[in-house]
């Protein structure tokens, strides 16, 4: 196979959006995806330059976890994007079997790009290099070659993903490791220049058997908390926890930067849903802290994904903003999203009813609001994507939340569950587009992320009571455009 060059991509990309939409498509509306290939992490998430930076694991050659580039589209709207583009190429000894997740952050004026170089060498080992890269203001990228060329004693060479920040007058990285005894970790460095880098250590966590690998760690501190958010690979399937393959949590507490001692409460899960993986954080000027995440699991269900046959799979989640609040991470849709809505489809406030069905939103982009009252002890059921045969469900029983892709048609199916915090009011919003779904329950503290493949018409909602009388304080359906890639 004789693979093409940034360039040639970067114009196979442009003629993929001068193209006519196919309607018939599973590509999304608003949800990011790459023209062709395989997308995975969204990697380097940083303002800079007055527009947001959304790098991402890109193979534009083929669906598979091959060929890793950085690709990158930019925004100042979360609307208006860039025609994705290739920055970085598996082209060179450091970085040959992939250009692997990583972070970036300004610094003098351009935006400093930091990566794993994934490397096998001829007798199939894996090596780790840390990599560097610089944008400037003008979007032109240099690769400065490997900043770390060696894993640490002690650990092997699952050794990847830096996310950098800064912290009072130093440059930091975390990275994720394993132990030599197969255990997951994450291990700081400092520097000054960005240029030569020091371990600094271990964190020392309490999840000292918590699977064989954690990766895409990020820290960030959020109301005087540190927070360690990251992926660990190899925990056991719990019946409300767990559920997918691989998971993506966080950690809350406080990070002694002397000892390197945290100390925390439990690993929470960030997304119930399906499809959730390998989130990055960062921070605007406007001092949110935002979070993308990959819609994806890596190995879970990747050969199900009937986007292969249109030559594309995976895409991103919408970006959302954290909160701190009772101890725990909220999640919100940005503010920006708004911008999409098109036509209130449905709008009342107060009344009873015990089911009600919606056949006619012909759309398959849109959003609801869903206030209920007095639902502590509710059974009830929302049904999405209905159509001819087929169904995507969320129920809620006796505290259980459980959602299921069983009622589809085609696609990956099975069903994820998890027990719910009780409150007196359910609340949910959801957000519909072609084939992903992302619902936040009661303000963003719960999230569920799926990919859903369903056919073209199947875009009826069906809210069941089950037989009981649902105290509806709100509904709202708002019809969705689509975000726009232009050059
Ligand atoms: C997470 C991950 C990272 C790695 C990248 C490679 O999905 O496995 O650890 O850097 O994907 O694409």
């Amino acid at each position: 196979m004789k693979f093409k060059g940034i360039l040639d991509i970067n114009k196979d990309s442009k003629e993929f959006y001068k193209k006519e939409k196919n309607n018939e498509s599973f590509r999304n509306n608003y949800h990011f995806q790459p023209p062709f290939g395989l997308i995975n992490d969204p990697n380097g998430l940083s303002f800079f330059n007055g527009e947001y930076n959304i790098f991402f694991q890109w193979n534009p050659f083929t669906c598979e976890h091959k060929f890793k580039h950085w690709g990158l589209i930019k925004t100042k709207d979360f609307i208006n994007y860039t025609i994705p583009k290739v920055v970085l190429a598996p082209v060179d000894y450091y970085d040959k079997n992939g250009c692997y997740s990583g972070s970036a952050i300004e610094r003098n004026g351009v935006l400093e790009l930091l990566y794993t170089g994934n490397v096998k060498d001829e007798n199939g080992n894996r090596l780790s290099y840390q990599c560097a890269a610089i944008m400037n203001k003008d979007g032109d990228v240099k690769k400065l070659g490997a900043v770390l060329d060696s894993v640490p004693k002690g650990y092997t060479s699952h050794f990847r993903d830096p996310k950098v920040y800064f912290k009072n007058g130093k440059y930091y990285f975390i990275i994720g490791a394993q132990t030599d005894k197969l255990k997951g970790r994450v291990l700081l460095y400092s520097s000054l220049d960005m240029r030569k880098w020091s371990l600094e250590g271990e964190v020392k966590t309490r999840l000292e058997n918590f699977g064989y690998m954690w990766e895409c760690p990020n820290i960030v501190t959020l109301k005087d908390k540190d927070v360690l958010i990251f992926s660990p690979q190899g925990l056991e399937k719990e019946e409300f926890k767990y559920q997918n393959i691989y998971q993506s949590g966080y950690i809350i507490g406080k990070l002694n930067y002397d000892t390197l001692k945290f100390n925390h409460d439990e690993f929470c899960e960030l997304d119930m849903g399906f499809d959730f993986y390998a989130p990055q954080i960062f921070e605007d000027d406007k001092n949110r802290i935002l979070m993308i995440g990959w819609m994806g699991v890596p190995e879970q269900d990747e050969d199900k994904h009937i986007s292969l046959k249109e030559n594309w799979i995976h895409c991103l989640t919408i970006p959302r903003e954290l909160t701190l609040k009772n101890n725990k991470i909220y999640q919100h849709p940005i503010d920006e999203i708004k911008q999409l809505r098109e036509k209130m489809f449905f709008c009342r406030d107060n009344f009873i009813e015990e089911s009600l069905e919606f056949s006619d939103i012909n759309k398959n982009s849109y959003e609801f609001i869903l206030d209920l009252k007095d639902s502590r002890n509710l059974n009830f059921k929302i049904e999405m994507f209905k159509g001819e045969g087929e169904h995507f469900d969320l129920y809620f029983n006796d505290g259980i939340c459980v959602i299921s892709r069983e009622n589809i048609l085609q696609g990956p199916h099975g069903i994820r569950k998890f027990i719910l915090n009780k409150s007196n009011n359910l609340k949910l919003h959801g957000f519909i587009d072609k084939s992903a779904v992302e619902i936040y329950i009661n303000d963003g503290e719960y999230v569920l992320s799926s990919r859903v493949f369903v056919k073209m018409n199947s875009t009826g909602l069906k809210l069941n009571g089950l037989g009981e009388k649902l105290n509806i304080n709100k509904l709202e359906i708002w019809t969705l455009k689509g975000v726009n890639y232009n050059e």
